[in-house]
């Protein structure tokens, strides 16, 4: 689905977020990225689903160049890629089904998507979309009166809706509790698994990447820092992976929002 080779990005001449970086991702692969704050996952993220070009190096999707999309077929590219964010990006004061049918509007013509905004044109898509992660009662709620959870399952229903190859999911689960975290990302895994789809996602929470994912890539300073299985990632691997290029007050933070287990495992390379 993806071959990266010598990826660079570089903001402004002197931020560098990834660094002459080489993966290979299969169709059809689930893969977890973990890494501390400021690794550069969500950079990769927005080079994988192009929205922003690498500095240098080449991008194939799906074995195409991604120099060499622009203009219509850039878009048509990118309706292939799904994205789902922390933050979920949804319209607050739309109904449920505007904001899930908003996943289609990249492949209606403009008149057609007008006039799902006034009426809702696929109302049975939605439902349907909705139905598979456990929502369908919300078609017509206003969005913002519905949880943090229920609102990242309206935003996965919107790319059940777009029905891309591949989803990257950046942090989906850090504004829910632990419960529902757990939740969804097992809902985007089984997803993944009905539909073939190729599944990438960027987490904080080690164990759930342990949980439910076969590869694990460990990301720092823009490079990666291991591609395993998930049985071959070892506590010094993730040791390496948080402890020393971080200033004391971000270790902290990093710390605060990790699990007790990954805290105990860590704590034997600490030195202070
Ligand atoms: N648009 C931008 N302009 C300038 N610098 C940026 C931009 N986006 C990211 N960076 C920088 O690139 C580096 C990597 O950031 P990125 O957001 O990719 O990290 P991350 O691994 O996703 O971190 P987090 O876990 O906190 O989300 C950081 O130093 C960040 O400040
Ligand atoms: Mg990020």
């Amino acid at each position: 689905m993806y071959v990266l080779n010598q990826i660079c990005k570089i903001f402004d001449s002197r931020t560098v977020a990834v660094r002459e970086l080489d993966l290979k991702i299969g169709r059809g692969e689930r893969v977890a990225l973990i890494g501390p704050s400021g690794a550069g996952k969500t950079t990769l993220f927005r080079m994988l689903n192009l929205t922003i070009p690498p500095t240098s190096g080449t991008l194939l999707f799906d074995g195409l160049d991604s120099r060499h999309f622009s203009g219509r077929r850039l878009r048509e590219v990118r309706r292939r890629i799904g994205t789902i964010y922390q933050q979920h990006n949804l319209v607050p004061r739309l109904q449920v089904v505007h904001n899930v049918l908003s996943g289609k509007l990249g492949s209606w013509p403009t008149w057609r998507a007008v006039q799902s905004l006034i009426r809702p044109t696929e109302a049975d898509l939605a439902l349907e979309a909705l139905r598979h992660v456990g929502i369908a009662d919300k078609l017509y709620e206003r969005t913002e009166t519905l949880s943090g959870g229920q609102q990242q399952r309206v935003a996965i229903a919107r790319l059940l809706a777009q029905d891309p190859e591949v989803i990257l999911a950046d942090e989906p689960v850090s504004s829910v509790d632990p419960a529902l975290a757990a939740g969804i990302v097992k809902l985007l895994i089984d997803l993944s698994e009905t539909h073939c789809k190729t599944l990438l996602m960027n987490l904080h929470s080690v164990d759930l990447a342990f949980a439910h994912f076969p590869r694990l890539i460990g990301l720092k300073d823009g490079t990666i820092s291991f591609d395993l299985p998930a049985a071959a990632v070892t506590d010094e691997h993730l040791a390496a992976l948080y402890v020393g290029s971080q200033t004391e007050a971000v270790e902290e933070e990093i710390f605060s929002r990790a699990e007790p287990s990954f805290v105990r495992s860590c704590q034997p390379h600490l030195t202070r």
